[in-house]
């Protein structure tokens, strides 16, 4: 007898699909809009000039001529693609020597390069955790760790967002339940800056508390890499933290100008990786040009020029942040840091709440020339939508006053209409 039901009927009736037909029948849709130029600091978007405050592009280094050159000369040397996985035809001289200077840029024994940043979770969490294992996860961390978490079918403990009174207690648990000789072990897995409310985790207590409880830490440095710490190594080493993270992640695609992603950590993990994550061996591995561009970025970050970069990226972001917060939006504000110093990180989120109201909002500014990111549910928690606005290093604050007078122009129009908007807290 045939099943009554067909596996695509989901796809008829889901939750956002009335949302997404309005929004679509308004041209209200954030999402899929068409870029028609460099991702550089103004962005050619649908026909207009658009302040761009929706990259991670972070240090503007898509457009530098030498990671350009860097991509063009691996594209010539090596052709268009490798057509086959790391294991067998698809490593070049240039992969190992981005793994080696990733590890170097790190300070980890080694390091492995996966063709893309979501991979390195799925294929680092979904190999080295298996059933028996706990992972006790931040509820913020981006959906890549929570995929590689699923995957790997170890016990999924998640504490919320940032809370280490949750996360003691989750560590609590797990011990009361592990520990016999069928058990696995622990891992806690946080991002360093989380992707969308651009907040660092408090990394030291929570290394502190992994080690009082033997559970291993690796953190996901995708937003902080290229932006963070002297080195620019990310909030690990910002935070002064290092020694104590066991596995570190990292992407290509924001400061390194590329695409792909990696893990840095001990030559055994490392290795053991390389030859048991599915991630890694059955897909293609990245193309030359992605990996030459990557390499000659990862260059110029760890060159005397990256300090420098960091510092502009993080003033822009302290500017854009200040202003948003005079003009009255309520931006998630700079993060205070162990010596009483602070920073602001790249992202600048500016809370909205309501999901349509986000949207709204989102095309006025679109109107207005200025480009910039919503974040609904399941980026965010539910009823807390927000603009997620981030800056380059290669902005110029003329550029931000630009995008300022926008957002005073906009939040008046939009409050006479629709009514205030969340006020700075
Ligand atoms: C925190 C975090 N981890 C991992 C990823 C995945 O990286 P990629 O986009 O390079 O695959 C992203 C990017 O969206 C991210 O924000």
């Amino acid at each position: 007898m045939p099943t009554a039901n067909d596996v695509f009927d989901k796809v008829r009736g889901h939750e956002r699909l009335e949302q997404l037909q309005a929004a679509r029948a308004a041209d209200l849709l954030p999402y899929f809009r068409r870029l028609e130029g460099p991702a550089g600091p103004v962005v050619e978007m649908e026909g207009a000039a658009r302040i761009m405050l929706g990259s991670n592009n972070y240090l503007g280094l898509t457009g530098d001529p030498r990671v350009i050159a860097g991509a063009r000369d691996a594209l010539e040397r090596y052709g268009t693609g490798l057509t086959g996985s790391r294991l067998l035809n698809g490593t070049l001289d240039l992969h190992l020597e981005l793994e080696r200077e990733l590890a170097d840029w790190m300070g980890t024994e080694d390091a492995i390069v996966f063709t893309t940043g979501h991979q390195a979770n799925v294929g680092g969490l979904g190999t080295l955790l298996g059933p028996g294992d706990t992972v006790i996860a931040d509820s913020a961390d981006h959906a890549s760790i929570l995929d590689g978490c699923l995957l790997s079918r170890a016990k999924l403990r998640p504490f919320r967002h940032g809370r280490l009174d949750k996360l003691e207690s989750q560590l609590q648990r797990a011990a009361a339940e592990t520990g016999g000789e069928q058990d696995g072990g622990v891992l806690i897995v946080v991002d360093g800056v989380f992707s969308m409310e651009g907040d660092i985790a408090p990394l030291p207590e929570i290394a502190a508390l992994a080690k009082a409880h033997g559970a291993r830490l690796m953190v996901d440095e995708a937003h902080a890499a290229g932006v963070l710490g002297r080195r620019g190594a990310g909030a690990a080493e910002l935070l002064g933290i290092e020694a104590a993270v066991d596995l570190r992640m990292g992407t290509f695609s924001k400061s390194l100008a590329s695409c792909g992603g990696f893990l840095a950590g001990s030559a055994e993990v490392i290795d053991f990786l390389r030859v048991h994550s599915r991630a890694f061996l059955f897909t293609a591995s990245g193309v030359p040009a992605a990996v030459g561009a990557a390499l000659s970025a990862l260059r110029i970050v760890r060159s005397a020029e990256g300090p420098d970069l960091f510092a502009r990226v993080l003033g822009n972001a302290a500017y854009l942040n200040r202003g948003l917060r005079e003009l009255g939006f309520d931006v998630v504000g700079a993060q205070p840091l162990p010596d009483d110093s602070s920073v602001t990180t790249p992202i600048v989120p500016v809370r909205v709440g309501d999901d349509w109201k986000a949207v709204l909002l989102w095309r006025a500014l679109f109107d207005a020339g200025i480009y910039v990111n919503v974040a609904l549910h399941p980026a965010v928690a539910p009823g807390s939508a927000l603009l997620r606005t981030s800056v380059m290093a290669t902005h110029d604050h003329a550029t931000l006053d630009e995008a300022l007078d926008g957002f005073a122009r906009v939040k008046r129009d939009f409050e006479a209409e629709h009514g205030p908007l969340p006020a700075p807290r």
